[in-house]
């Protein structure tokens, strides 16, 4: 293996700086293939390239599952998400700096990645609960590291270290947004709307109408929205995306077999709507 192949260098140094010892809170530094606090607890850095910071295991079903991760991949590799990722480019294009992008829920990194490309001095950080994912997203882009962890539990991170964070579709811990966006930080959330696959019906599962009004509640206490922008487009999906779009969602371990039957027999191209809402925040200051 030569050096430019080996997995720590898939863990740039600026995201080594922002994580910190999982067990005790202490910084961590890079040491051959694991991250380490000065008490000696240790980490590895899979040959992927992500590093495992999680000691505890987590609630069976929580993370993506192989098909579903490869779904995904297969889908985003289509391009019909892109006007999204253009969204969230934009952004960090103009407010990630020189700073850490930190993606909550990153899955394989897709969104992150466009990001960086817009965002020419920024780091990345994926997180994720899925290490499955995160072997994607270790290798997404080269100033892009990936952690596993579980976002319900306090993150693994210093205070103040992001510029951004982005969370795309994943769940939400307004808490450790905060703490870790450091001043003039922004957040950025994409969810689904109503109007979203409206045309696969029951094939995904119904977006709640009030995600909206959920989504502010759950923000409210340490956020202030600064803007809101719907990304709608009408896309032709081939069958084989209608099944990609199906299964790497929760939706896949429900369908009942008449629903896998006509997914199966799905023969001709569908127009779909595809719908997002990205909403950008800001930190409440005391
Ligand atoms: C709908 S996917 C979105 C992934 C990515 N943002 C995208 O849009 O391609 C939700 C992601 O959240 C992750 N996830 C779910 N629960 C989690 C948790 N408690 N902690 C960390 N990640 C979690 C899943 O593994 C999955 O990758
Ligand atoms: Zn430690």
């Amino acid at each position: 293996m030569n050096s430019a192949e080996h997995p720590r260098d898939r863990l740039p140094h600026r995201v080594v700086h922002a994580l910190r010892c999982s067990v005790c809170g202490a910084q961590v530094k890079r040491a051959d293939t694991t991250v380490r606090c000065h008490q000696g607890h240790s980490f590895d850095i899979a040959k992927q390239g992500y590093v495992n910071l999680l000691h505890a295991r987590i609630p069976a079903g929580t993370a993506d599952t192989a098909p579903m991760v490869a779904a995904r991949a297969a889908f985003l590799g289509s391009g019909v998400y892109r006007p999204l990722a253009d969204v969230l480019a934009r952004l960090a294009a103009t407010h990630a700096g020189d700073g850490l992008i930190v993606d909550a829920g990153a899955g394989t990194g897709y969104y992150l990645a466009r990001a960086l490309d817009a965002a020419p001095k920024a780091a990345g950080l994926a997180l994720d609960v899925s290490a499955l994912a995160l072997r994607r997203a270790a290798r997404a882009h080269e100033r892009a590291g990936a952690a596993v962890w579980n976002l319900w539990e306090p993150w693994p991170m210093g205070d103040d270290v992001a510029s951004m964070v982005f969370n795309v579709f994943a769940p939400r811990n307004a808490e450790q947004f905060h703490r870790v966006l450091a001043p003039g930080g922004l957040l950025v959330v994409a969810t689904p709307t109503a109007g979203h696959l409206r045309e696969l019906g029951d094939l995904v599962l119904d977006v709640d109408e009030r995600k909206d009004e959920r989504l502010a509640r759950s923000l409210s206490e340490y956020f202030t929205r600064t803007s809101r922008v719907e990304v709608t487009n009408r896309v032709e999906f081939s069958p084989e995306l209608v099944r990609e779009v199906v299964d790497m969602g929760p939706t896949a371990h429900h369908l009942t077999d008449d629903r896998r039957a006509r997914l199966e027999a799905l023969s001709s191209p569908l127009d779909v709507t595809t719908s997002f809402a990205v909403s950008v925040y800001r930190a409440v200051t005391a």
